[in-house]
């Protein structure tokens, strides 16, 4: 067993804990995102951003779409074969169950969730089926205005007009859904006192103290010892002082970081080989 990772008292303990005792005990950190997830999901940002900001940029356009596209099949198998949160398995939820957890966030008593809770964990599946379908979608109408990408010139003609709309149309509303996506990570941050944000970063998770037992069955608890000293102030400012700050600060951060890397893609543009 990893000397930092031991069956950690707060939860099981904080049960009979009571009063000061119980304010004394620092939250549980868990292990959820596995490197997979995290480098695939911030690639997908990066990917994302170059994408949208510079749509009428060729081949890069191109590019950047077929990328995103084997990140998300990449993600899909992974959703089988990968870490107990990446499953399907961790957050399949029905729309009932997403609005039910949506009411009962509103009033101040959702239960947790270790993986993607039910609203974040439909926003994953829609993020995902757009993004996909827009990807072909994408290489239909590559093929049908330029005779270009991996479909050559298989695609009719006559589709163009309607591939131009469809494609612009899906495209837009799938960054639609990426604002939503942002704010509901911030939302949810303060809807539940947890900064999900930087857990897609380090991939650990502060669980609030109130969360039940069983969220976490089959998942790796870890002491503080795995937050480096010099971090440790930080750190919990934003993972249990000021959770929706902390995350909007760092949305904003990423915001400004994929946009000036949009910018530098492309200058490489032009020696981007046309295919
Ligand atoms: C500033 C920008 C973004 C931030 C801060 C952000 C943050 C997050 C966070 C915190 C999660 C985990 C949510 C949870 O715990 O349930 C997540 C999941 C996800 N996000 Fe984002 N996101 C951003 C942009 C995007 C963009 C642009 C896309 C797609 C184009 C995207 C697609 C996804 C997907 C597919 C997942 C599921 C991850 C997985 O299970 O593999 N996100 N995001
Ligand atoms: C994977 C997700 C993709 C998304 C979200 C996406 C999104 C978009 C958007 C929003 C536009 C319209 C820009 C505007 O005029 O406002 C656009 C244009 C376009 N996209 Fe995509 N795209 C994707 C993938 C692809 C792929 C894989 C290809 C080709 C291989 C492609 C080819 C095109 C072409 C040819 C245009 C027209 C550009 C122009 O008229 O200047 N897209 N895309």
């Amino acid at each position: 067993m990893n000397p930092n990772e031991k069956k950690y008292a707060p939860l099981g303990g904080l049960d009979v804990l009571e009063g000061e005792e119980r304010r004394h005990q620092p939250e549980p950190i868990i292990r959820v995102w596995d490197i997979v997830v995290r480098s695939g999901h911030w690639l997908l940002v990066a990917l994302f951003a170059i994408l949208y900001f510079k749509s009428g940029k060729f081949p890069l356009h191109a590019y950047a779409g077929l990328a995103i596209m084997g990140i998300v099949v990449f993600r899909i198998v992974w959703g089988f074969v990968g870490g107990r949160a990446a499953r399907f398995s961790s957050f399949l939820y029905s729309p009932a169950a997403a609005f039910r957890y949506f009411l009962q966030a509103l009033g101040g008593h959702a239960p947790y969730h270790a993986s993607h809770n039910p609203m974040g964990a439909w926003m994953v599946y829609l993020l995902i089926l757009l993004l996909l379908a827009n990807g072909v979608l994408g290489m239909m109408y590559y093929s049908t205005s330029q005779q270009l990408g991996p479909l050559g010139d298989m695609v009719p003609v006559e589709w163009d007009e309607m591939l131009e709309n469809v494609h612009f149309v899906v495209g837009h509303a799938t960054a639609a859904l990426v604002l939503v996506h942002m704010l509901g990570v911030v939302w949810a941050a303060h809807a539940h006192r947890e900064n999900y944000v930087t857990a897609m970063f380090t991939g650990f998770k502060r669980v609030p103290r109130d969360a039940e037992r069983s969220a976490l069955d089959g998942y790796s608890i870890h002491s503080d010892e795995v937050v480096a000293r010099p971090l440790a102030a930080t750190e919990r400012w934003f993972n249990t002082r000021r959770p929706a700050i902390g995350s909007l600060l760092i949305v904003l951060a990423v915001v400004a970081a994929v946009f000036a890397l949009s910018q530098v893609a492309i200058l490489f543009n032009d020696d981007l080989p046309v295919f």
